[in-house]
């Protein structure tokens, strides 16, 4: 099975996933804190993300949370899609404070063992 590399902007962090995974079941074994599981079933719209490149398959989405045009602009939850090539997203709604706090933190750390 095809295994896509999955990139995420904000903080360059890259991580493998298979097409048979979605994107956040693939961002979850980066195993860190900061990333948001929440019903992983499209419903509660925290998983929010925007594909910049690459291509991928979706499964319905609340309209609660994606709009037709967030969905043309490629503005999906990650715990409905699918990759289907390389992709590179941002993390975008709720997820972002999390995930972005958190590799902040880190940052910080790491500069104060040096
Ligand atoms: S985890 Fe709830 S919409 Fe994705």
């Amino acid at each position: 099975m095809p295994k896509f590399d999955i990139r995420i902007e904000d903080t360059d962090e890259h991580y493998p996933c298979t097409d048979t995974r979605s994107l956040l079941e693939g961002m979850e074994s980066l195993g860190r804190r900061g990333i948001p599981v929440g019903c992983r079933n499209g419903g509660c719209g925290v998983c929010k993300v925007q594909i910049k490149v690459g291509s991928y398959t979706s499964r319905v989405m609340s309209r609660a949370h994606v709009s037709v045009e967030d969905e043309q602009q490629g503005r999906v939850l990650a715990c409905r899609v699918r990759p289907a090539s390389d992709i590179s997203l941002a993390v975008i709604g709720k997820m972002k404070k999390s995930v972005c706090a958190v590799t902040a933190t880190a940052a910080a750390e790491t500069k104060a063992h040096f």
